[in-house]
C-alpha cells in the first residue's frame, strides 16, 4: 500500500523542472541546484493537472464566475475541511481571491482597525511588506530562536496589545519555522487576543502539508473565534499552482463575511478561472495524491535529518511538522550569510535575513525533491561551510 501510494508522486528531471518552474529554476544557473522558493520539484496532482488541460481544451480561458461568496470551490473547500481537519465551514462564509498574498491584504484592509499590527518574526517575506502596503504600523513579536520550541510569546503579545496593536497576523503552520501550533498554544492566543478586543487574521496556507505527528487546528474553528478572524487558504501551495490565481478567505460569521463582500471588486484582485477549476479538482479529488505527499515529505525530513548529521552536525532546525520548508541553524559555522558561500558550492536557498531582516547565520531549505536531489543539496552544503 505504502509504495502504491509513493508512486503517485513522479519526480520532476532536471529539465522537466526547468521547463516547468520557471521562476524556481529558470531563475537559478544551470549547475546550481534550486532549494529556495516554495515550489515542489514534482509533476503537478494529474487530478489537477488534467482538469486545468480540459478547462483549457474547452476554452475556459475567460472571465471566472463572480461568487463574491459561497460557490463550487467553497463547496468544495467546506468538504476537504471536513475530511481532512475534521473542521465545519460553511460554504457561505467562503470568499475567493486572487492569492494569499492577497487574501491577507485585503483582510487587514477591510477589516482592521487603523492602528498597528503584530507580526511574529521571522516570518514569510513579503509579509514584511503589509505595513507599507497597508499602511498599518507592523510591530515584530520575535520568536526566541535559542528556545526549545516555537511557541509564542503571550506576554509580549499581551504587552503588544496592551500597547494599542489591533491585528496579529498568525501564519500556521509556519513558514519558515515549519512549526503547527497546537490546540493549546492557539487558544492561548485567542484568550490575550479576546482580552483585548483584537483581531487575527490566520495565514493557512501550508495547512494541506502538516506532516505525521501534527495536526492542523483552524483558528477559526476555536470556540469564540468567529467574530475576530478569518483564515486565508489555498490548494495552490499543496498542489503545485501558485500561478494559477485562486485563493480563499474563510470568515466565521455573516457580518464578517458581507463586510468583504461589499468591498469594492476592484480592492480585490481579481482570480483566474484556470485557478477555480484546479482548486475545486484539488479539493473534491485530490485527497489521494495528497497522502502521497505527504508521505513523500515524511520521508525528506527523515532523510534531511540523516544528512544534516553526517554533512553538517553542527547545524540546528526546528522540528519541521509541516511543509517542505526547513529552517536551518547554521550559526556554528561562522556565515553572516550562509546562503552566500552555500550559492556559490552550487545550491540556492533562501538567506535567513529575507524572514527576519538583519538575521544573521540562518538560511531556509526546501527538501520537496528527488532523495538524490537532497543528498546532493546537503553534501554540497556540507562542503561549502567546511
Ligand atoms: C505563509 C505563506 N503565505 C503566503 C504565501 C504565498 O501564497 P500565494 O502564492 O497564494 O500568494 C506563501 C508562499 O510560500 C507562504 O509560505
Amino acid at each position: 500500500m505504502s509504495s502504491d501510494r509513493a508512486s503517485l508522486i513522479r519526480d520532476l528531471s532536471d529539465e522537466e523542472a526547468r521547463a516547468a518552474l520557471v521562476l524556481k529554476w529558470g531563475d537559478t544557473e544551470p549547475g546550481t541546484i534550486p532549494a529556495w522558493v516554495a515550489e515542489m520539484d514534482y509533476e503537478v496532482a494529474p487530478v489537477v493537472r488534467e482538469a486545468v488541460a480540459a478547462a483549457v481544451e474547452r476554452g475556459v480561458l475567460g472571465y471566472p464566475p463572480l461568487d463574491r461568496a459561497g460557490g463550487t470551490v467553497a463547496e468544495a473547500y467546506a468538504g476537504f475541511a471536513q475530511r481532512r481537519y475534521g473542521a465545519t465551514v460553511d460554504p457561505a462564509h467562503v470568499l475567493l481571491t486572487a492569492d494569499v498574498t492577497v487574501g491577507v491584504r485585503v483582510a487587514l484592509e477591510v477589516l482592521s482597525e487603523r492602528a498597528p499590527m503584530v507580526l511574529p518574526v521571522p516570518a514569510y517575506d513579503p509579509q514584511h511588506g503589509l505595513g507599507k502596503v497597508t499602511g498599518l504600523e507592523q510591530w515584530s513579536l520575535p520568536v526566541d530562536l535559542d528556545g526549545d520550541d516555537y511557541a509564542l510569546d503571550l506576554d509580549e503579545l499581551d504587552r503588544l496589545l496592551a500597547r494599542g496593536a489591533r491585528t496579529l497576523l498568525l501564519t500556521q503552520p509556519h513558514n519558515p519555522a515549519g512549526h503547527v501550533h497546537t490546540r493549546a498554544e492557539l487558544e492561548g492566543i485567542r484568550d490575550v487576543v479576546t482580552k483585548h478586543g483584537a483581531r487575527v487574521v490566520s495565514d493557512e496556507i501550508h495547512a494541506p502539508l502538516v506532516l505525521p505527528g501534527a495536526e492542523h487546528v483552524p483558528y477559526l474553528s476555536l470556540e469564540g473565534t468567529a467574530d475576530h478572524a478569518v483564515a486565508v487558504v489555498s490548494s495552490s501551495k499543496a498542489f503545485g499552482v501558485p500561478g494559477l490565481k485562486c485563493a480563499q478567505i474563510v470568515t466565521g460569521d455573516d457580518a464578517t463575511r458581507d463586510r468583504l463582500v461589499d468591498t469594492p471588486l476592484a480592492h480585490n484582485d481579481s482570480w483566474g478561472s484556470l485557478g477555480v477549476v484546479a482548486a475545486e479538482a484539488a479539493y473534491a479529488h485530490g485527497d489521494a495524491w495528497l497522502d502521497a505527499l505527504v508521505e513523500r515529505l515524511d520521508q525528506q525530513r527523515s532523510l534531511l535529518r540523516s544528512l544534516l548529521a553526517e554533512h553538517l552536525p553542527e547545524a540546528r532546525t526546528w522540528p519541521l511538522e509541516a511543509t517542505y520548508l526547513a529552517w536551518v541553524d547554521l550559526r556554528a559555522y561562522g556565515h553572516d550569510d550562509p546562503a552566500a558561500p552555500i550559492r556559490a558550492g552550487g545550491v540556492r536557498v533562501t538567506p535567513g535575513a529575507a524572514y527576519w531582516p538583519g538575521l544573521a547565520g540562518f538560511v531556509r531549505l526546501n527538501i520537496a525533491t528527488s532523495p538524490e536531489r537532497l543528498t546532493e543539496i546537503v553534501r554540497r552544503m556540507g562542503a561549502a561551510l567546511d
